[in-house]
């Protein structure tokens, strides 16, 4: 079976990629004896991405894709963005989640996007897959599952937030999912 590294430490995004992926097999972070924080110091998720990966690819050089991925909110001008995992200056899903409730008190638009962009080397060769998410700022947190900004995040067409929702149904719909199905698409065609 082929093997492809997953350049993430965070549980959530391993969780819900590993749930979309078969005929490969994933190796973590730990598998590959790689302990460090990855940088990721630039203003794009697909920098960010790249950064990410190759740093990876340099470490083991096998076969690995990195996702970058954030929350856009509209009436915040795309903030938090590239910044999502420390918009409140440090990473904590539970003050990042506050700081974007209260930076839209009062707003009339609480429309918003998740986006995730994944940077895949391959044969020595880049690729990148995108998806988006559409969704609403949800007035107060509800909800314990997903992570990240899911307790406020009700995607379009839904009446809940990513929260409240089976991780099954995210994964139908959701930003990283479109990407996952890109990337499983173009090595399984
Ligand atoms: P990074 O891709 O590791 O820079 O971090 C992405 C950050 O964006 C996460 O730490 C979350 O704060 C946020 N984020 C990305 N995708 C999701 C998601 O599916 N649910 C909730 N938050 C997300």
């Amino acid at each position: 079976m082929q093997q492809l590294v997953i350049a993430s430490n965070n549980k959530g995004k391993i969780r819900e990629i590993a749930s979309m992926i078969s005929d490969i097999e994933l190796l973590t972070l730990s598998d590959i004896g790689y302990a460090e924080e990855i940088e990721e110091p630039w203003h794009t998720f697909e920098e960010n991405a790249l950064a990410k990966a190759s740093a990876i690819f340099g470490f083991c050089g096998k076969n690995v894709f990195a996702d970058d991925s954030g929350l856009c909110v509209n009436a915040l001008n795309g903030e938090p963005g590239v910044d999502s995992a420390h918009y409140c200056g440090e990473r904590n899903d539970e003050r990042n989640t506050q700081k974007v409730l209260d930076a839209l008190e009062g707003a009339e638009d609480r429309s918003a996007f998740y986006k995730a962009v994944i940077c895949l080397i391959w044969d020595d060769e880049v690729y990148y897959f995108e998806g988006i998410c559409e969704g609403m700022i949800a007035p107060e947190k509800t909800g314990e599952g997903g992570f990240g900004y899911d307790p406020v995040f009700i995607p379009a067409g839904y009446d809940k937030t990513f929260g409240e929702l089976p991780l099954d149904e995210k994964n139908k719909i959701s930003h990283r999912a479109k990407a996952v199905a890109k990337m499983v698409a173009f090595l399984n065609p």
